[in-house]
């Protein structure tokens, strides 16, 4: 009979083994990279520990679950909230209900239980337990070069040909247009961002709260991903923000607009951010630009400035449990705030 607990220091091999076994030794690699940072770095973690509960079978681990708590905002309150991220059971031990025991034991313990970017087999269980299911997240691609539209699973001369016809199309959307406020490179998040935040919380049904300290952590401490960031500009006032990497694929180069944040009100300011993320593309030679997003009006801002949206694989699950919650919140999700900065999507 499994007991489940929280995380002890003396636990990490035995973890950091069941990790390989269960994701394998790249994703393994990846975690002991990130752990550090991601676990007991993270400046919403509480004063015990990492949030990260373990079962085990006597002196033996056979399960985990590992959340990244973060502050969020739901209907003008703000709430303790937690991302599902590193859950797993060990292969023997799969399928005979601990990972039903593990995902309820995260949930009664968090403001709101938030799940990005699940497993076939993690969706199929918040399907089971008959969680809201929100997602996916929608994904937007906006095309830069004749070279956007092509597909790992085509054959070379089908690329080549899709490339050639769409190539007037592809010239007319990525056109550049001018900035219509000032946009500055930082290299930290200061305590403006916080004000920032506080400013525009109201403005969201639902978001992780973005404050100074949680933007700094998030997307400048991370030892496994370099980005660029951005701020939105008018006089000396900050009016938003945007993060951006470039990264090469099998079929060319991409950048991906990881977060952004602006009020959803303030078309010109998102659209300048847009702006500038399609001149840093052009300029580090990206054939196309990615973004995932969920609110209704930066979709329309997406849009507006040339993004498609394509098919999404970032499923997307909630569950609130400290605030009353009306039985319409998980149906509207336009008002909700989601990137794929968020959670620890980009990896
Ligand atoms: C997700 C996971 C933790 C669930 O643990 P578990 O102990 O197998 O789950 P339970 O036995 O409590 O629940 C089983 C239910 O989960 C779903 N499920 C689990 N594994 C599944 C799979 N391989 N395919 C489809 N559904 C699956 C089904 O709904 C299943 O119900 P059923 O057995 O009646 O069909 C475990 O499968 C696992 O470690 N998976 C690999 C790692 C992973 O994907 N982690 C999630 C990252 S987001």
């Amino acid at each position: 009979m499994a007991t489940i607990d929280t995380y002890r220091p003396e636990d990490e091999r035995q973890i950091a083994a069941m990790y390989r076994r269960v994701f394998g030794a790249d994703a393994a690699d990846g975690n002991c990279l990130r752990w550090d940072w991601q676990y007991t770095r993270n400046p919403n973690r509480p004063p015990s520990g990492p949030q990260i509960w373990v079962a085990r079978e006597g002196p033996t681990i056979i399960g985990q679950y590992a959340a990244m708590p973060v502050r969020v905002t739901v209907l003008g309150r703000e709430i303790g909230g937690s991302w599902g991220m590193d859950v797993m059971v060990a292969p023997e031990r799969q399928r005979q209900g601990l990972g039903e025991v593990l995902f309820r034991t995260w949930e009664q313990n968090v403001g709101a239980a938030l799940g990005l970017g699940l497993s076939e087999s993690s969706y199929r269980l918040f399907q089971k337990l008959r969680w809201p299911n929100v997602g996916p997240v929608p994904c937007f691609v906006k095309p830069l070069t004749r070279r956007a539209l092509r597909r790992p699973n085509w054959p070379m001369p089908v690329n080549r040909l899709v490339s050639a016809v769409t190539l007037p199309f592809v010239r007319v959307v990525a056109r550049a247009r001018p900035l219509r406020a000032g946009v500055e490179r930082i290299y930290r998040f200061g305590e403006e961002f916080t004000a920032l935040w506080d400013r525009l919380a109201p403005k969201f049904v639902l978001a992780v709260r973005r404050d100074a300290r949680y933007l700094t952590w998030k997307f400048f401490e991370a030892p496994h991903i370099r980005y660029s960031a951005v701020a939105l500009k008018r006089g000396a006032d900050v009016h938003g923000y945007a993060v951006y990497r470039h990264l090469q694929e099998a079929r060319g180069r991409v950048t991906l607009l990881v977060d952004f944040l602006a009020d959803p009100e303030d078309g010109a300011g998102i659209e300048t951010l847009l702006g500038w993320v399609d001149r840093e593309a052009r300029a580090a030679n990206s054939d196309k630009i990615r973004a995932f997003c969920l609110h209704g009006a930066f979709r329309k801002a997406l849009k507006r400035a040339g993004y498609f949206q394509v098919k999404s694989t970032m499923e997307f699950t909630a569950k609130i449990n400290a605030v009353d919650v009306p039985s319409a919140f998980y149906q509207d999700t336009t008002g909700w705030h989601v990137t794929l900065g968020d959670s620890d999507q980009d990896r």
